[in-house]
């Protein structure tokens, strides 16, 4: 306020130089740190949380592994240049996107759900909401759904206006990966030992192929035998590579603690679960997410915060796209 008083020739002229620099002055912190909120669509859409949910609702009321799916595409949005929707951007004859990437093709599904989603929305208040916070939204709904904890989802995420698939076949862990890459991985991406612990509960729902497993039920290090012996007779050394079986073998469909009981019983179904459980440092979490899942449900929900905030493009960066599927 030095400038004002400084330049001041009178009480009007104060006035205007005052309001002046003020107004300057919002705009450049508007500008940036253009910030996401838990009430961004409160003007502009008020019903947009509400569509979403009817819509994730009635999918996973239909068929509950939809909300493993959403839950899933959230992850692979979000570790691939953040949660920019990027993932939904379908391939054409001068564009490769991230769905053919393999940690995502023929594995990675629910696009027909942010589909129905964007329509509702649009049909709504067109151009309004984000794809990138629909499926952050979308995930957290299914979650609830399935009998998990619920957060506060910031939004206003924008839409990118491209893809990398290098950086989906990089970036996302991969199932042979052993602890110190997960580790590394999630750190990464600013997430600690402890998130990617948490995390990995969500392998509580879902399933998995067997081709992505089969290695470890053959191999027979640190894993139950009557349970590897279990997932052979279902998946045979060859053939039936894309048979599924659920990742939390005791209750798949309910968002429990039953995979950290299942880790420490030596049945955890993929490579990389069981790695949390081998008598390395996260041996302690699952112990304390195993006894107890408050504790278990809290940390979820604060580590899937800090994910679905990873690099958001705000303010003016990149777009609201009108379909999931492309740039407008
Ligand atoms: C820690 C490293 C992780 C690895 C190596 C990993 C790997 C995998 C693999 C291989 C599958 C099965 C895919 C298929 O059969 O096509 C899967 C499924 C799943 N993953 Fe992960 N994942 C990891 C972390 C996460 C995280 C952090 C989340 C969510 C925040 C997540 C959510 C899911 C869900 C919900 C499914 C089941 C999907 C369905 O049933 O359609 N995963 N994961
Ligand atoms: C890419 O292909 C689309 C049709 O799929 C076309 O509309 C667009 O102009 C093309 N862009 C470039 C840069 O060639
Ligand atoms: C493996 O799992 C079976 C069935 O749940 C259980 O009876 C057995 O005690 C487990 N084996 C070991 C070594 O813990």
């Amino acid at each position: 306020m030095a400038l004002t008083v400084q330049y001041a020739a009178g009480p009007s002229r104060n006035a205007f130089r005052f309001s002046y620099f003020q107004f300057i002055f919002s705009l450049l912190v508007g500008l940036s740190s253009a910030q996401l909120s838990p009430d961004f669509y409160s003007e502009t859409c008020p019903d947009a949380l509400s569509i979403i949910k009817t819509t994730v609702s009635a999918a996973v009321d239909s068929n509950p592994q939809m909300g493993a799916v959403m839950l899933r595409l959230h992850f692979h949005d979000c570790f691939v240049n953040g949660c920019d929707a990027s993932i939904l951007l379908d391939d054409t004859a001068n564009f490769t996107g991230e769905k053919t990437a393999g940690p995502n093709g023929n594995s990675v599904m629910g696009y027909d759900v942010i589909d129905s989603i964007k329509a509702g929305l649009e049909n709504s208040c067109p151009g309004v909401v984000s794809c990138a916070d629909i499926i952050s939204i979308a995930a957290r709904d299914s979650v609830v759904l399935l009998g998990g904890p619920s957060w506060s989802v910031l939004l206003g995420r924008r839409d990118s206006t491209t893809a990398s698939l290098t950086a989906a076949n990089t970036n996302i862990p991969g199932t042979n990966s052993n602890l110190n890459q997960l580790i590394s991985s999630f750190s990464n991406k600013g997430l600690s030992t402890r998130d990617l612990v948490a995390l990995s509960g969500s392998h509580t729902i879902g399933r998995a192929r067997c081709k992505l497993f089969r290695d470890r039920i053959y191999q027979g290090a640190n894993i139950n035998a009557s349970y590897a012996s279990f997932l052979q007779a279902k998946c045979p050394q060859s053939g039936g590579d894309n048979t599924f079986i659920p990742l939390d073998t005791t209750t798949p469909i309910s968002f429990d603690n039953a995979y950290f009981k299942n880790l420490k019983g030596q049945k955890g179904l993929l490579h990389s679960d069981q790695q949390l459980f081998i008598g390395g440092v996260t041996d302690s979490i699952v112990d304390t997410y195993s006894s107890d899942y408050s504790i278990f449900s809290r940390d979820f929900a604060n580590a899937m915060v800090k994910l679905s905030n990873l690099s958001p493009l705000t303010g003016r960066r990149g777009q609201i796209r009108k379909n999931c599927r492309k740039i407008n």
